[in-house]
């Protein structure tokens, strides 16, 4: 079989990966795909010192990479929206096939370039996207390829769970989040991972793959943990919760929930345990149950493990020559379904609730008539005499699932209520049922 031809575009951290893992392990990546999968140009912005390309061409235009004839791979790491768009589309419609470890846009973009790449014939492979070098996409589109996925959660920014786990030992926000660029993890601009974007780009991918449906990314809700606490860190975990950035999307009868927030979830289970910068998966299918997919969802050689996993993929497909691929979003077209992704109100959630109250006799009936009236059962109440400071005291509740109206309509009469001061903090919480 003929060699295989890349042309990497980007040598930043996963860039750079990409290139050494390739480099290091050529021999028995050869003796998996078949073939060699030989370099033949990289582009990049700059170049980097740190990287001896061995007399590999280098250019500073990545679509030097599109416009080389020998390329038979574009393996895009460049990140970003519309230079990346073009890149990817200018490389499909010469009939190259490409690898992209960019979730922005495949999340924003993937319906538009897969059904071009459906046309031109060629692979566009995104593993390396999701969850950085943890292989979900390919557990769910393959390994799970029996079941009706009912649901998915994840941590799947490692920005946000390196932040959120320092912060339970007492450390600042900022201080952690610079040491995550520092080292790395962070998108190029951060708010991406603390505001939950990234987390819902990854989001919107599992669920089109898990679900059928087509990318929705602009239905996805999203909530940050800037608003986190340690108060509410630390109250969480006496409750026996831990707080979690979290992606889910579960799939209803009426439409499917997409929607990433901080979220409570039970110290006992697994996913509470993954801490730093690492990363999990939780995907339930029908037949199978309960699975979970947990290890690096960031890092240079990590992400390069599973673009080179892709690489491999299609060096395989080429070899097999065969036109009936593995469909880019694991269900052919003429397959997917049109269902929608569900308003953020009439999701399904259990809640941790802050309030701020004034210590007067009758407060606590007063809340959970309120609660009561709105179908909300409390499965836990908690109210420490030692908090009570200038006649106000927190009151931290815990319900049972209810949908997202039913909460909005009872904060809204707990707030007004004269015994009550200034906003109720409301954290969703998760007991994956
Ligand atoms: N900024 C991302 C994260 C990188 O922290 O998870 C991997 O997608």
């Amino acid at each position: 079989m003929k060699d295989v031809n890349v042309g990497i575009c980007g040598l930043g951290t996963v860039g750079g990966g990409t290139f050494n893992v390739l480099t290091r392990n050529a021999k028995l990546i050869a003796g998996r795909a078949g073939c060699n999968i030989r370099i033949v140009r990289v582009a990049s912005r700059r170049q980097r010192d740190d990287i001896d390309l061995g007399g590999i061409p280098f250019t500073s235009d990545v679509f030097d990479v599109v416009n080389d004839d020998s390329v038979d791979v574009v393996i895009e790491l460049i990140g970003g929206y519309d230079a990346a768009r073009e890149l990817v589309m200018s490389a499909i419609r010469k009939g190259k096939h490409v690898v992209t470890a960019n979730k922005a846009l495949i999340a924003v973009h993937g319906n538009e370039i897969f059904e071009a790449a459906e046309k031109a014939g060629v692979i566009v492979a995104y593993e390396a996207g999701v969850a950085g070098g943890i292989p979900v996409i390919k557990s769910v589109r393959e390994g799970m390829a029996a079941n009706r996925i009912d649901w998915i959660a994840g941590i799947i920014n490692g920005t946000g769970n390196y932040i959120l786990t320092e912060m339970r030992a007492g450390r600042e926000f900022s201080e952690v989040l610079k040491e995550a660029q520092d080292l790395g993890y962070a998108e190029a601009d951060p708010t991406f991972d603390v505001e939950g974007v990234d987390a819902a780009h990854k989001l919107t991918i599992l669920a089109a793959a898990g679900f059928g449906v087509p990318l929705q990314f602009e239905r996805a809700y999203t909530e940050g943990i800037s608003r986190i606490t340690p108060y509410d860190i630390a109250h969480a975990e006496l409750l026996g919760y831990r707080i979690k950035h979290l992606g889910i999307a579960r799939r209803r009868d009426e439409g499917i929930e997409l929607r990433v927030h901080p979220t409570l979830v039970p110290r006992s289970h697994l996913i509470a345990q993954v801490d730093g910068v690492l990363n999990a998966v939780l995907v339930d299918g029908d037949a199978v149950g309960q699975t979970m997919y947990y290890g690096p969802g960031a890092g240079d050689e990590a992400t390069a493990s599973a673009v080179i996993a892709d690489i491999v993929d299609v060096a395989r497909s080429v070899a097999a020559n065969s036109s009936q691929r593995v469909p880019y979003l694991g269900f052919y077209p003429s397959a997917m379904e049109n269902l929608p992704v569900l308003d953020m109100e009439d999701i399904q959630s259990a809640y941790y609730l802050r309030i701020q109250a004034l210590d007067r006799p009758g407060v606590l009936a007063k809340i959970s008539s309120v609660l009561s009236e709105h179908g909300i059962n409390i499965e836990s109440i908690m109210q420490k005499e030692s908090e009570l400071k200038d006649g106000r005291i927190p009151v931290i509740i815990l319900t049972h699932t209810v949908q997202e109206r039913q909460m909005n309509r009872a904060i809204e009469e707990l707030e007004a209520l004269a015994d009550i001061e200034g906003q109720v903090t409301r954290i969703r919480a998760e007991n994956f049922n």
